[in-house]
């Protein structure tokens, strides 16, 4: 249960330092603050569902793939969400008396599908697209933030503009490739991080790994990383003259 609770604990903890250390002048920075706290925008907020859906038991711990259950993140614009056919494949035959899995017995049997509430949406007039970003190589953790440690999923990022553009601006501070995978595609190496992860644990992933793992990963100023990261941008092609451009995301 701790760790359900650390990384909004953590901003709190951190806002409330930042007021004592710097004192009441600071205090209209920290309300300024608080309109991107996680009271406001949702980050690192676990939300309540339907049904306590687990990512770590079902990613770390089991080692199930992302695309067994959300099947059109690489071939998409949306990632989409399981069916309840997709848990009782399982479910049917495991933990098959579990009352917290009564609600997908339930949608079975009615054949209505379980209410998930949405934890991350940009608005109708963003335009996003999840297998543009997969293609190249982005960790799904690095806007979703630790998804293998979430026991309830939480929102890991605001998605604000502003955001959004902060790696659209400069992405050879986030594209990277693991020298360690060679051989692999940019898009096998989203979902290899995870294996990983399941077969070694943390400590033994290289470090930009373990920073992703982590949900730790911001891009990075490094020479070494951005020089890698500009290969990168010639490598798959990206069009970075026009990544910033209105048109890319508002049409
Ligand atoms: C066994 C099925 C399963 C697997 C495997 C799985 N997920 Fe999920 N995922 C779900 C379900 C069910 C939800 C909706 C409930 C929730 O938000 O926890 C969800 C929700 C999410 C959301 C939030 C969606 C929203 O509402 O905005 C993200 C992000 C996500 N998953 C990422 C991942 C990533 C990354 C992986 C692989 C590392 C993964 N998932 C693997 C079943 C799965
Ligand atoms: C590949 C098999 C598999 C699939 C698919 C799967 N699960 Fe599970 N699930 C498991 C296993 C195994 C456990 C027991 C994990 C443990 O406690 O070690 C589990 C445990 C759970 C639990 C905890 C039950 C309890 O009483 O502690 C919930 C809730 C759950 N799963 C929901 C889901 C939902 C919802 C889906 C579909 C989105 C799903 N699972 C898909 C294998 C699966
Ligand atoms: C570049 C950032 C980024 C990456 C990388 C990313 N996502 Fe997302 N994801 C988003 C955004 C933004 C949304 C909200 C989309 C919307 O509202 O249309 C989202 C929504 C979702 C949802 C909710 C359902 C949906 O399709 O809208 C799921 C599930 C999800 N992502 C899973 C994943 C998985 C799994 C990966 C990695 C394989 C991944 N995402 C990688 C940004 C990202
Ligand atoms: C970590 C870096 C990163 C983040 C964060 C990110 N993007 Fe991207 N985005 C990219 C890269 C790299 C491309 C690929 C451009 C290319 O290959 O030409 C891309 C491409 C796109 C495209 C173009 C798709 C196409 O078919 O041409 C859209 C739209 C987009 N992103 C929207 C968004 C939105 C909206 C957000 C925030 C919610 C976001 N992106 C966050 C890196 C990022
Ligand atoms: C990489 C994607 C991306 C690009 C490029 C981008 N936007 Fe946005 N824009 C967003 C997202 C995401 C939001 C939604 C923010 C939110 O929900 O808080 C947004 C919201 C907005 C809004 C609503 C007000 C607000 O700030 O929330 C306006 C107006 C806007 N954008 C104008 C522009 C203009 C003008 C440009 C070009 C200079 C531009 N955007 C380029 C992603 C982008």
């Amino acid at each position: 249960m701790a760790q359900i609770f650390k990384p909004s604990a953590n901003s709190v903890a951190k806002l409330t330092l930042i007021s004592v250390v710097l004192g009441v002048p600071s205090l209209w920075l920290a309300i300024a603050g608080l309109s991107r706290s996680p009271a406001n925008t949702k980050v690192d907020v676990p939300l309540n569902q339907p049904v306590p859906f687990s990512h770590q038991h079902h990613v770390w711990e089991l080692g199930l793939d992302c695309r067994y259950c959300h099947t059109t993140v690489e071939k998409s614009s949306y990632a989409g969400l399981p069916s309840t056919e997709t848990c009782m494949s399982c479910h049917s035959q495991i933990w098959t008396n579990s009352p917290m899995l009564e609600p997908v017995r339930q949608s079975y049997e009615t054949n209505t599908p379980i209410q998930w509430n949405l934890v991350n949406k940009v608005p109708q007039f963003v335009f996003f697209n999840h297998s543009i970003h997969i293609a190249r190589g982005l960790n799904c953790n690095i806007c979703h933030g630790a998804v293998n440690n979430m026991q309830i999923t939480w929102k890991g990022n605001s998605f604000q503009m502003a955001w959004c553009l902060q790696c659209h601006r400069a992405p050879e501070r986030y594209l990277h490739e693991n020298k360690t995978a060679e051989g692999q595609t940019p898009r096998q190496q989203v979902f290899n991080m995870y294996w990983q992860l399941q077969e070694h644990g943390l400590k033994d992933l290289p470090e930009k790994e373990k920073q992703l793992a982590d949900g730790h990963f911001a891009g990075s100023d490094e020479a070494a990383d951005l020089e890698a990261g500009k290969e990168l941008i010639k490598k798959y092609g990206v069009h970075t003259q026009q990544l910033a451009d209105c048109s890319v995301c508002h049409h």
